[in-house]
């Protein structure tokens, strides 16, 4: 990544949070006209995608296993990004994908992508979904015995045997056990593998979880604990097994890390009446006022991490369990690694773009700026984007400087598209274009929704070498 600073000068937090580059984006950023034709061709707010780096981000992590002569297979978390796109590279490039939901399942198979290549975690299953599955040879993840009698139901139906992994729970890292509301406790393994031996229309082919959070030790502990429960129900014959690790793997979004311990500083004293807001109504995000205990947490994603990606992984390769590391562990148990990143392999794909509708005060003088956008647009589980958007200017006719808060389209007094103050120092004008930065791993569309009937923004892919052309996605069509 690369970062020019002219497209930062005419937008940034009052104290910035300035987001990681991909040259694709510096390019389409300098690129004025590009941007005004693909918004007036696409309409705005518009997803403009790049698969380059997605790419990228595949064989780095392909190439980061492959050091460990480790059997592996990412399944790719398609539910951080719905775009057909990635599916077909993913497809091309031989790796699995992780879907979500009978959509995500079915829209899969249409595109090619072999069913051996899929899994199914979502979170509730019901009998279409799980039909769709055994048909299609996807390997279906079950996390309760509700799930299994129903695929035990549809499986006796079907010609064919059912592909199975059980998802797991109860995992305790020095002495404190790891919640999750998903899985079977792991020493409910043994009785399921044994029920589904017996019956002989499922066959279990792996074990699975997804835990929550970014934490390598967290990993870590999870495989130690599963590694001896495989050697239990694998029994002698040990065929084909997958050991899934699920997603989580952690990435950076802030051009220089460090800015965000400013900013966390700045908003602290903000909070403590030291300095003027750097947040509408001076709200914390999360964060308690006032010093000692805990200070708690921004409620963000976590923009600002140094072990990330590949580095995250081979921390986990290479800790110890015993005398051997988790690679030895898993290359003797010949078990295939498999994980199922979704935000990491989407880093540096995608930028949203709209429109500046208006500039005014609010009730208490302060500027507002509206967005033709909607907060879903630019969020996924976090309540705050905590990254600065950039502004491309819609013509060379500025103003005075403007400090104040970015409004999105629905008609609450919560819709800030950010709770952090920006500052335009050459004003800020209708026909202004806002870019929201990196978005293509959940932001654009985990929650994104029509509610006032507003179409959802579109999304189209340009290329890296900068031609002109730009396609729309298939999801779109
Ligand atoms: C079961 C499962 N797998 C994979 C993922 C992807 O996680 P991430 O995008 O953080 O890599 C999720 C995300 O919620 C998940 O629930």
């Amino acid at each position: 990544m690369s970062a020019s600073s002219s497209i930062f000068d005419y937008c940034q937090g009052v104290v910035p949070l300035r987001p990681r580059l991909e040259q694709w984006m510096v390019d389409l950023l300098e690129n004025r006209p590009r941007l005004q034709a693909l918004t007036a061709e696409f309409g705005a707010p518009l997803n403009i995608q790049s698969a380059d780096p997605f790419q990228r981000n595949i064989t780095a992590l392909t190439e980061c296993v492959d050091d460990f002569d480790l059997p592996f297979l990412p399944m790719f978390a398609r539910k951080a990004n719905k775009c057909l796109t990635y599916v077909d590279t993913a497809r091309d490039m031989g790796i699995g994908i992780d879907t979500a939901s009978h959509a995500e399942v079915e829209q899969c198979l249409a595109q090619g992508v072999p069913g051996h290549r899929i899994v199914c975690t979502a979170a509730v299953k019901d009998e279409p979904l799980m039909a769709l599955c055994a048909a299609g040879g996807v390997t279906v993840i079950l996390d309760n015995f509700d799930e299994l009698a129903l695929l035990e139901g549809v499986a006796k139906d079907g010609g064919q045997v059912v592909s199975v992994g059980l998802r797991l729970n109860g995992f305790v890292r020095n002495g404190a056990p790891l919640y999750s509301r998903f899985g079977f406790p792991l020493d409910q393994v043994p009785g399921i593998a044994a029920r589904l031996a017996g019956a002989g229309k499922l066959r279990l082919d792996g074990l699975h979880f997804h835990l929550n959070g970014y934490s390598a030790e967290d990993r870590i502990a999870a495989i130690s604990q599963t590694l001896p429960l495989i050697a239990e129900i694998r029994g002698a014959d040990g065929g084909d097994f997958f050991l899934d690790i699920g997603g989580g793997i952690p990435m950076n979004y802030l051009a220089d890390a460090g800015q965000w311990n400013d900013w966390l500083a700045a908003l602290d004293a903000a909070l403590a009446g030291q300095r003027a807001p750097i947040t509408q109504h001076n709200d914390s995000l999360g964060r308690k006022a006032g010093s000692g205990g805990d200070a708690g947490s921004v409620d963000s994603y976590p923009v600002a991490q140094s072990l990330v990606q590949t580095r995250w992984v081979r921390q986990i390769l290479n800790a110890t369990d015993g005398d051997r590391t988790i690679a030895a562990h898993l290359r003797e148990a010949k078990v295939s690694l498999h994980c199922e990143p979704g935000r990491s392999l989407l880093d540096g794909c995608g930028v949203t773009v709209a429109r500046v509708a208006f500039c005014k005060q609010d009730s208490a003088g302060v500027p507002v700026i509206g967005v033709q956008m909607n907060r879903t647009q630019s969020r996924s589980g976090f309540a705050e984007f905590a990254l600065d958007p950039m502004m491309v200017p819609g013509s060379d006719q500025r103003g005075a400087a403007v400090e104040g808060y970015l409004a999105g389209t629905y008609c609450t007094e919560s819709e800030w598209l950010t709770r952090r103050k920006m500052v335009f120092p050459h004003g800020v004008r209708p026909g202004d274009l806002m870019i929201f930065p990196n978005t293509a791993g959940y932001l654009m569309h985990f929650l994104e929704s029509r509610s006032h009937q507003f179409p959802l923004a579109r999304n189209v892919f340009v290329q890296a070498d900068a031609t002109d052309s730009a396609t729309l996605d298939h999801i779109d069509r």
